[in-house]
Order: structure tokens, then C-alpha cells, then sequence
């Protein structure tokens, strides 16, 4: 295992992901990690960069410890800097920030065998990234310069007896082509860590942990949604513990068209999870009449869903007791690793992380605990997880669709007639775009519904209706998002298709706004 300690960079978890494509296992804690309270033995540690320069009063500082482990330890950016503020080297502000691509020349020491080892197979010198505003002006007492820039004479330093290594660039980011070479080179030959982090170990390990956990009676309770991180989470438990896993789907009225069989289909029948679908959509509808602001929508749902979920929960768990089980004690959750990384940074909880989590009240009510198999994978690891446990390509490549579905796709009051236009406006769409081979392509796509009416003609007589607006983004994280560049004939064909198909409307418009400032939904 290689341990990465966070201090807060926009890349450190760019670093886990390399890493774990190398097939090495990584653990990423908050800088501030105590080594005595670490549950592993890492054979290796990296440092992360860091918005904070180390000589600020209140610059995180990574427990001296860590240098008394006798393992090797590379630093990125900061990192490097605080391997250098611990050795009596100097940092100070650069005269000109260096940001961007750089050129920097490899320096080899005959007869240090160690130092030599992070730049193996790398000629005199290799394009790389920084991004930083303090350099070092001093080597600490000891370190070898092993690479330097233009500005910066000392962009890599080691140290052959301590095994210490800080690099000044970015090896984690695409812009340094030769950066998975040099992370490689500390993972496996400085570092010796094994390449047998596969989905098949990680199943194995993972099943034996829910089992661990759960015990031979215990059971566990998790809504699912039919999108893909719900859907590999209940594979999963299913696996591990059989039916004592309940799967709850929780029909809000505001699903796609023909959601709620799809999922049973999928789930149920197909995969054979223990599989409950509740019908509440006319309390979740009822509940809606009337309410136009979006914030107070999505409070609505968000409670109603808490209410109708742990009241099924209850009676499932009234229904289980005659069979001997123990009390429905866990809640499964398909939380991801970036989620993870958010919540347990050394700042605290970032103002990214999104609160939209339908059940993060449950906690509470029913003193349920949370079991997350997913907390270490990012999405392409859970699609991959996905495919390993054989579930089907159209569910794994799934478009993410959110909680409080047509809802607040439909700016305005939310009637089911106004439902049944979004669910067929966007059945087509989403139609026509797979018909085109783009439902890869592109990340998102989604049809919603505008609360203005215009006129047209059909026929030979007048309409009054309303306005379909189609959304489709390109995005990695969902954190940043650009509107998809459509053929013309693709959207010809579908804005055909819609106007003569869906009752109700008259007019078909594209989205072209990207996120920041736009968000991907309308509300
Ligand atoms: P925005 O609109 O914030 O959306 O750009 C980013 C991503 O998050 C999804 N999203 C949600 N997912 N519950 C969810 O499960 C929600 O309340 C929610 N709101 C937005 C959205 O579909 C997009 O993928």
C-alpha cells in the first residue's frame, strides 16, 4: 500500500487514480494523519501539493514521525518543500510563479545508485507541469540535485541514505507526458510495492469485509435508483449476504418513462436482488401541487423520500423477525471515492461536496449505520466494477440522473400532465441520440420543459403551447461541463419527432450554456 497525505491540492487525487492504475493499492488521508493511529504499513508515502506555502503561520504540517519510518517518501510541490522545511532546507516566494509547461534537465550522480532510481529510462531532460509560488533557494544538507529548470535550480532533490525524493512539477497531471514513468518508478522500483490490486481482488476483499461486518444474520436496508452506483452496490451486497440485503425502490412519480420496470427488470429478475418498489408517487405528487420554487421542490422530495423509504425499512425489518435475523442495522450507500475525498480533507468538508444525498436523514431516525463498499472507487472503477460483476453495458454506461428526477426538470409547478410531457419528450431524445451512436459521447442529455407558452401552426390552425428545452453536456467530473456539439440533422430529427409526438408542444430549443456559469440541471 502507498500512503498519499492530502494537504489540500486541486491534483491529490489525480495522484490515488495513477497510482491504482499501476494496479497498487493507495490510501489517501488528510496530511494532518497521525503515523501512530495508521491501521497499515505503507511501503511508501507521497506528499501532495497544496494551495499554502509551508512558511505560513497556519501551513499544514505532516507529523514529523513519518521521516522516522525508514520508508521512502516522494514530494509533489509542496510535498517537496515540506520534505525540505523538515531537513533545514529554504523556501522562499519565486520572483515570477511558475505556471505551466517547463523544461527540466535530469541531473544523474554516478555512484548513488537511490537517487537515480525516480528518473530511470529518462533522457537528459523531460517536459513537465508546475504550478507553484514558493521555491526552494537552498538544498537541505544532504539532497542531491536531481533535476532543475531555467528558475528553479533545485525542481528535484533526493537524499540516497533517507530515501527521500521531492520533485518541484506535477508528475500526476496529463501535461507532464513522462509523469506516469517517474510515479511508476517510486511505486514499484523504489518503493517494491506489488501490482495486484485487480477487481477481482478488490470483489473478494470486499465481499469478505461486508460479511465481516454484517455477521452471519445481520441485514442490511439501501434504496436503489436504477443508475449505475446503486445498482453495483446492490450487486454487490447481494452477493455478500444474499437476501438479507433488502433493495428498496421508491416510485416518486418523477422517474423516466417506464423507470420503475426497467429496474425491476434489471434488478429484480435479472441480477435477483431481494427487491421492494414502494408506489408513492401520488403522495410525492400531491405533496408538489402548487409549489414552484426549486429549492422548496427539491425539500419536498427530499423529505418525503426519507418519510416513505424508512417506513418501508420498518416494515420490512416487523416483516423479518419471525426468521431469526438481527435487526436491520445498516444502511448501504453508493458513495464514491471522490465524495470521500471532500469530506475527510484536512479543511473540512469542501463547499463542493453536494448535499443532495436523498437519505442522509435516515441516519438519524432509525440509527442506522452506513456501509459504503464503493468509498474507495472512482466512477470509471465502478463501471469497470460493474462490468466484472456482469451486469449489463446499457446499465453501466447510464447517464447519471438525479434524485429529485422530472421534478426539477420542469420549471414551474410540477402536474402530472406536465410530467407525462417531460417523460415523453425525453424518451425521445434519448432515442434518437442513441440512434446516432452519441449516448457515449456525451455525459448527460436530458429533455425539460419551460413554463412559457408560444404560438404556432399546425395544420392550418393556430397553437398556443409549450416549449421543450434538450440539454446535452460533455463533462469529467460533472464539476465543469460544455454543451455537446450536435450534428443539425440529429437535432432536426428529434425536434421533428417531438412537435408531432408530444401533445402539448409546440417548440423545441437547445441549450447551449456551459457550467460555471450554468449548472447542468435547470433547477
Ligand atoms: P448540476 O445541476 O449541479 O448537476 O450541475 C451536477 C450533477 O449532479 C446531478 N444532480 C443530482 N443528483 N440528486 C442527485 O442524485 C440531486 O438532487 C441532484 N441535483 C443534481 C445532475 O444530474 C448532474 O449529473
Amino acid at each position: 500500500t502507498i500512503l498519499i497525505l492530502d494537504f489540500g491540492s486541486q491534483y491529490s487525487h489525480l495522484i490515488a487514480r495513477r497510482i491504482r492504475e499501476f494496479g497498487v493499492y493507495c490510501e489517501m488521508l488528510p496530511c494532518t494523519q497521525k503515523i501512530k493511529g495508521l491501521q497499515f504499513e505503507p511501503r511508501g508515502v507521497i506528499l501532495s501539493g497544496s494551495p499554502y506555502s509551508v512558511y505560513d503561520k497556519d501551513a499544514p504540517r505532516v507529523d514529523p514521525e513519518i521521516f522516522n519510518l525508514g520508508i521512502p517518501i516522494l514530494g509533489i510541490c509542496y510535498g517537496l518543500q515540506e520534505i525540505a522545511w523538515n531537513h533545514g532546507g529554504s523556501v522562499a516566494p519565486c520572483n515570477n510563479r511558475e505556471y505551466g509547461h517547463a523544461l527540466m534537465k535530469v541531473d544523474k550522480h554516478q555512484g548513488h545508485p537511490f537517487v537515480d532510481r525516480l528518473f530511470d529510462g529518462i533522457e537528459d531532460s523531460i517536459q513537465v507541469w508546475m504550478s507553484h509560488g514558493d521555491q526552494l533557494d537552498k538544498a537541505p544538507e544532504g539532497f542531491k540535485v536531481i533535476g532543475h529548470t531555467l528558475t528553479a535550480p533545485f525542481s528535484a532533490i533526493a537524499h540516497e541514505e533517507k530515501h527521500l525524493f521531492g520533485i518541484q512539477f506535477h508528475p500526476e497531471v496529463t501535461h507532464t507526458p513522462l509523469g506516469k514513468e517517474i510515479l511508476k518508478n517510486f511505486v514499484i522500483n523504489i518503493c517494491e510495492c506489488k501490482t495486484n490490486w485487480t477487481m477481482k481482488s478488490f470483489i473478494d476483499n470486499e465481499i469478505a469485509r461486508i460479511q465481516q461486518i454484517i455477521g452471519p444474520n445481520g441485514q442490511v436496508v439501501g434504496a436503489v435508483s436504477g443508475g449505475v452506483d446503486s445498482t453495483v452496490a446492490a450487486r454487490l451486497m447481494k452477493e455478500a449476504i444474499g437476501d438479507r440485503f433488502h433493495a428498496i425502490l421508491v416510485d416518486n412519480g418523477l422517474m423516466r418513462l417506464n423507470e420503475c420496470e426497467t429496474v425491476k427488470k434489471n434488478l429484480g429478475d435479472h441480477l435477483g436482488i431481494n427487491l421492494k418498489v414502494v408506489d408513492a408517487s401520488e403522495i410525492f405528487l400531491d405533496r408538489l401541487k402548487g409549489v414552484t420554487d426549486p429549492e422548496k421542490k427539491r425539500k419536498i422530495i427530499g423529505n418525503t423520500f426519507i418519510e416513505v423509504f424508512e417506513s418501508e425499512a420498518l416494515k420490512i425489518d416487523q416483516e423479518t423477525k419471525e426468521t431469526g435475523h438481527c435487526r436491520i442495522e445498516y444502511l448501504l450507500q453508493g458513495t464514491l471515492y471522490p465524495d470521500v475525498i471532500e469530506s475527510v480533507s484536512f479543511k473540512g468538508p469542501s463547499a463542493t461536496i453536494k448535499t443532495h444525498h436523498n437519505v442522509g436523514g435516515l441516519l438519524e431516525d432509525m440509527k442506522l449505520k452506513l456501509i459504503e463498499p464503493l468509498r474507495e472507487l472512482f466512477k470509471d472503477e465502478v463501471r469497470e466494477l460493474g462490468k466484472t460483476l456482469k451486469l449489463d453495458d446499457e446499465l453501466i454506461w447510464r447517464h447519471p440522473f438525479p434524485g429529485p428526477g422530472i421534478a426539477i426538470r420542469i420549471l414551474g409547478e410540477v402536474t402530472p400532465s406536465q410530467v407525462a410531457i417531460v417523460r415523453a419528450a425525453d424518451h425521445i431524445y434519448i432515442d434518437e441520440i442513441k440512434k446516432a451512436g452519441l449516448y457515449r459521447k456525451i455525459s448527460q442529455a436530458y429533455a425539460a420543459l419551460l413554463p412559457v407558452k408560444a404560438v404556432g401552426v399546425m395544420g392550418d390552425k393556430r397553437t398556443y403551447e409549450q416549449v421543450i428545452t434538450l440539454r446535452a453536456v460533455e463533462t469529467v467530473d460533472f464539476m465543469t461541463a460544455d454543451w455537446y456539439s450536435f450534428p443539425y440533422d440529429v437535432l432536426k430529427k428529434i425536434s421533428n419527432r417531438i412537435i408531432n409526438e408530444v401533445k402539448g408542444v409546440n417548440r423545441v430549443v437547445y441549450d447551449i450554456s456551459s457550467k460555471p456559469p450554468a449548472t447542468i440541471e435547470l433547477e
